[in-house]
C-alpha cells in the first residue's frame, strides 16, 4: 500500500484522534525507516521515544522470535519466566523492590495512582496527588486528571477528584500547596510532551525532602525519560534522588507494549492480592523483548556511547542555534532527549515539514519545540547527516 492508500483508509476507518503527518512506514533498521513510497528517513524521534535501541534491534528481535515460538501468553493466575526475569532486572538495577507489569505508560501511572490512594487510605484517609503544570501522564481518566494540561481534559469533565497541579520546577510552590489530604507528588524528571523542560538543579531532591517531612510518596514518571534516554538508565540517577515509585513504558520493550510500576518494599504492599491487575501485563513476548532491551541497555558500551552521542548532538544543535539565532530561542534537554525551542510555532512546523521532505523525522511538541530524540545507538555519521538536514530546513 502506498502512503496515499494508507491515508485514505485511515480517514475512512479510524477514530480520528491523532493529528497525523501523511507518511506511512513499512520497515525500519537501526536509526532508519523506509516509508511506504520507498523513501529512506532518518528517525530522530525513535517512534515517539519507544525504540531507544533503534528499529528491529537484532538482540530484541531474536528474543521476540524465540519467545513467540515457545509461549506467547499465560495468565497472571499462573507463573511465567519472562516476566520474572524482567522484574529481576528492574529490581537489580533500580531502587525498587517490587514491580507491577502492564502495557503502557498510562497503565503504569494508573497503578501508581491506585497504589498512592491505598497507601493514603491506610495512613489517615489521604488521597490527593499533586502533579505539575505542563506535565503529561497519559490519556485514561485518572491520568488526564493528573496531567497538568487543560487541552487533554477538555470535554471529559467531570474529572476524577483528588488531583491538583503546581508549577514545575518550583519546590516551594509544591510545599505551600500541601493539604492534610495530600498523599503523593507525581512528577516527570524532565517534562517531555510539555516541551522538553529540565527543572532547576536540586528540584527533585527538594521534592524528596518535602515528601519525607510529610509522609508523602514521591512518584517519578520516567515513561519518557527512562531506559537510557537521558544518558543513565533512569533520569533520576543524575538528580541525586530516590523515589518511592517509578513508572516506565515507551522504550522498555524497544517498540513492544510494556509498562512497569516499580516500588520500594515499604510502599508496594499497599496493593495487596485482588487490588489491581491487567490481563496482558507481564505477557511472555513483550516481556522477553523488555528483558533483551534491558540487557542491551546494561551492556557496558551502550550508555557511555549514548552519552557521547548526546554531547555531540547537543553541540551541533547549539551551533545551529547560534547560526540561526533569529529563529531559535534555545536548546534544552538531557542526554538524547533534546528540544530545539523555536521563537515561532508556525516556523517550527514548517521546519519539521521541510526536514521530513529531506529525509529527517523530528517531532513538534508544546507548539514550538522540535523534540529531537534519535536512538541511543545512532552513529556519528547519521548524527551529522541529521544536523545537516536540519540546517537545510532552517535555512530554506
Ligand atoms: C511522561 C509520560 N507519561 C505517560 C505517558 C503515557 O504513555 P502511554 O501513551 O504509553 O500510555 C507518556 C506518553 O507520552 C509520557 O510521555
Amino acid at each position: 500500500m502506498s502512503t496515499h492508500d494508507l491515508v485514505g483508509l485511515a480517514e475512512r476507518l479510524l477514530v480520528p484522534v491523532y493529528g497525523r503527518t501523511p507518511v506511512g512506514f513499512v520497515r525500519g533498521r537501526g536509526a532508519w525507516l523506509e516509508d511506504a513510497d520507498g523513501n529512506q528517513v532518518l528517525d530522530f524521534f525513535s517512534s515517539i521515544l519507544c525504540t531507544n535501541l533503534g528499529h528491529c534491534h537484532p538482540t530484541v528481535t531474536a528474543a521476540i522470535r524465540r519467545q513467540a515460538e515457545t509461549l506467547v501468553h499465560v495468565s497472571n493466575l499462573h507463573y511465567s519466566e519472562p516476566q520474572l526475569r524482567l522484574a529481576e532486572l528492574l529490581v537489580a538495577n533500580s531502587f525498587a523492590d517490587r514491580v507491577f507489569l502492564c502495557n503502557s505508560g498510562a497503565e503504569a501511572n494508573e497503578a501508581a495512582i491506585k497504589l498512592a490512594r491505598r497507601y493514603g487510605h491506610a495512613s489517615g484517609g489521604r488521597y490527593e496527588i499533586l502533579s505539575m503544570l505542563g506535565s503529561f501522564h497519559g490519556r485514561t481518566m485518572a491520568t488526564i486528571a493528573a496531567t497538568g494540561q487543560e487541552k487533554v481534559r477538555r470535554g471529559f469533565e467531570p474529572m476524577l477528584p483528588g488531583f491538583r497541579w503546581v508549577a514545575f520546577g518550583d519546590a516551594l510552590a509544591a510545599e505551600e500547596a500541601l493539604r492534610p489530604e495530600t498523599v503523593a507528588i507525581l512528577v516527570e524528571p524532565v517534562q517531555g510532551e510539555g516541551g522538553v523542560v529540565v527543572p532547576p538543579p536540586g528540584y527533585l531532591a527538594e521534592l524528596r525532602q518535602i515528601c519525607d517531612r510529610n509522609d508523602l510518596l514521591l512518584i517519578l514518571d520516567e515513561v519518557q525519560t527512562g531506559c537510557g534516554r537521558t544518558g543513565t538508565l533512569f533520569a533520576h540517577e543524575q538528580m541525586n534522588v530516590t523515589p518511592d515509585v517509578m513508572t516506565l513504558a515507551k522504550s522498555l520493550g524497544n517498540g513492544l507494549p510494556v509498562g512497569a510500576m516499580c516500588a520500594s518494599e515499604r510502599v508496594a504492599s499497599a496493593l495487596d492480592t485482588g487490588a489491581h491487575g491487567s490481563t496482558f501485563g507481564g505477557n511472555c513476548v513483550t516481556n522477553a523483548a523488555a528483558v533483551a532491551t534491558l540487557e542491551v541497555l546494561l551492556a557496558p558500551e551502550t550508555l557511555p556511547r549514548a552519552r557521547v552521542a548526546a554531547t555531540r548532538l547537543r553541540a551541533g544543535l547549539e551551533a545551529l542555534a547560534r547560526r540561526h539565532e533569529s529563529q531559535i530561542e534555545t536548546v534544552r534537554g538531557l542526554g538524547l532527549l533534546l528540544g530545539l525551542v523555536l521563537r515561532d510555532g508556525a516556523r517550527a512546523q514548517a521546519v519539521a515539514a521541510r526536514a521530513l521532505e529531506a529525509g529527517l523525522l523530528l517531532n513538534l511538541t508544546a507548539e514550538r519545540v522540535l523534540r529531537i530524540a534519535p536512538p541511543l545507538i545512532i552513529g556519528d555519521e547519521d548524527l551529522e547527516r541529521g544536523l545537516g538536514i536540519l540546517e537545510g530546513a532552517l535555512s530554506s
